[in-house]
């Protein structure tokens, strides 16, 4: 399983990775080809590592161990090539998978096994029932749908995570909260469905923005890749300086008072 030969057909690959991980999986054919929706995932999650790489190096550099917790991991794509490229080269630190679907668990801690990733364990739970002890240095969730992205960051919270990359998705809690408040002063900008979704999709990810500076974290916002590759684009990257920012929380605070409705990740502001 740990064969690094790399085929020349694909370029997309970094140096050192391994094709028999990426056959198995299902990134790339048995025939070592890429369709090209798998082009798009594999050219997504290798630019996320790469966007990653500052928060990795200081995880390394502060941790003997350091531990990242991969939510919503899905077939767990991010948290095997993290670990093929960063946790395995390296020799230590821990990759913890969290994701809902037992079946994907399953399939995973057999592929992490044959693979003798042994520094990776996966934990079948909904993010916010799931049971990890200790600290989590870095938490990342790529494209957890909709309110898991809250259930991400109420987990970093709670594990004191430095570090938090989140790519959210589909975010429909505040939409629907939204609807129904015809009568609000500012109902015009979310008066169309379509732009309802739209408007609060962006104010969700607001929010979240300011939600974690409130928690002390300097937090970026940027773009994981082009449009024209997925519209689940958006990166928040937050790092923490401090253990809360009074002036950030008065700004969400003033934020939440304008709106008719607000999301539960922020029902305690
Ligand atoms: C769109 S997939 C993304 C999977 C993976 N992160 C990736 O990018 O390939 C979202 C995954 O999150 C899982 N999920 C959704 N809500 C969850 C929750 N509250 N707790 C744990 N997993 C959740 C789903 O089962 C699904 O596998």
């Amino acid at each position: 399983m740990a064969s690094k030969k790399s085929s020349p057909a694909i370029t997309e690959l970094w140096p050192g990775q391994s094709v028999e991980l990426l056959k198995a999986l299902h990134i790339l054919t048995r025939d070592g080809a890429l369709n090209a929706d798998s082009r798009r995932k594999l050219k997504q999650v290798l630019h996320l590592v790469q966007l990653l790489r500052p928060s990795l190096d200081s995880i390394f550099a502060a941790k003997e161990a350091p531990v990242l917790a991969d939510l919503g991991a899905g077939k767990s794509y991010l948290a095997f090539i993290l670990y093929d490229l960063v946790f395995g080269p390296n020799g230590r630190g821990e990759i913890i998978a969290i994701e809902s679907r037992p079946e994907l668990m399953a399939s995973a801690r057999a592929l992490a096994a044959q693979s003798h990733f042994d520094r990776m364990r996966f934990v079948a739970a909904p993010i916010a029932d799931a049971r990890v002890e200790g600290a989590v240095d870095m938490v990342t969730a790529l494209h957890a749908c909709d309110t898991a992205t809250d259930d991400a960051i109420k987990f970093a919270l709670k594990h004191e995570a430095k570090h938090i990359a989140l790519v959210p998705c589909c975010q429909a809690e505040l939409s629907q909260l939204l609807s129904g408040t015809g009568s609000h002063e500012l109902h015009q900008l979310w008066r169309h469905p379509i732009q309802r979704r739209g408007f609060a999709s962006h104010l969700t990810n607001v929010i979240r923005g300011l939600y974690l500076e409130a928690h002390g974290y300097k937090v970026r916002v940027t773009e994981l890749v082009g449009f024209e590759h997925s519209m689940k684009n958006e990166l928040i990257i937050a790092e923490r300086h401090q253990l809360s920012n009074a002036q950030a929380r008065g700004e969400l605070a003033t934020l939440l008072k304008r709106l008719p409705a607000r999301p539960a990740l922020v029902a305690d502001i």
